[in-house]
């Protein structure tokens, strides 16, 4: 999978791709991520990617033609499965959309700031909507940054032990149960007796019984689909 992420902050999405997971599958060329400034592409003499809204208002509106010229330089090189806008008024991101998203071969990802971006580029160029959550952030890179990692770490073989990702919390719609490991005994708490039985039948039905209850406990509205 090739992901490719417009911002005028590309600094900003740097890190998140050198550690961890994502780092080993960026090495491992399960991944590809390639950060593009739209500044870069912005023909204005001052290198400019903002103006004032149309009909006023507070804030600032991310122009037309370097996120579209930045968008149709791509475009050239390949077809993208997917131009995806990091937006609040988004569809809300699930396990299940990064799940689909992770069997795609491009991606590209487009950042806002300010107001967000210009509607026209929406009409004319983004072929879905994401936001990560009912708040609002400065701009779109950490909400990039969240949805690359969802999909990324999913790709079979970015994990090591593949059964891991597909036992997250959320991949059957239930919580995830406690987990422990050593010591057996820390400050008076003790692990659950059931994870020394050596039984991976009662195991496994003990952790799917507290997934239930975790989930009925917390996130009922998982349990009603
Ligand atoms: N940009 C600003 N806030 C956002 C959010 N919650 N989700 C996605 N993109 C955003």
């Amino acid at each position: 999978m090739r992901i490719d992420i417009l911002t005028i902050l590309p600094k900003l999405l740097e890190s998140p791709f050198q550690h961890s997971i994502l780092k080993r599958a960026i090495e491992n060329k399960i991944a590809e991520v390639y950060l593009h400034d739209i500044r870069e592409f912005s023909t204005n003499k001052h290198k400019n990617v903002d103006d004032y809204p149309y009909g006023g208002g507070a804030g600032m509106v991310m122009t037309c033609q370097p996120i579209a010229s930045a968008i149709e330089h791509l475009k050239k090189e390949r077809n993208y499965d997917e131009i995806i806008y990091l937006t609040p008024d988004g569809e809300r991101h699930n396990q299940k959309i990064a799940n689909q998203l992770s069997l795609k071969k491009n991606i590209m990802m487009i950042c806002g700031h300010y107001k967000g971006i210009d509607q026209r580029i929406r009409d004319l160029f983004i072929t879905k909507e994401i936001s990560i959550g009912d708040y609002v952030l400065s701009g779109g890179e950490l909400a990039a940054a969240v949805l690359a990692d969802s999909i990324i770490r999913i790709i079979p073989g970015a994990i090591s032990d593949e059964t891991s990702a597909l036992t997250d919390s959320f991949q059957d719609d239930l919580l995830s149960p406690p987990v422990y490991t050593r010591p057996e005994e820390f400050n008076g708490l003790k692990v659950p007796e059931i994870l020394f039985s050596g039984d991976p039948i009662k195991i496994d039905n003990w952790r799917m019984e507290m997934a239930e209850k975790i989930t009925k406990e917390r996130r009922p509205d998982l349990l009603k689909d």
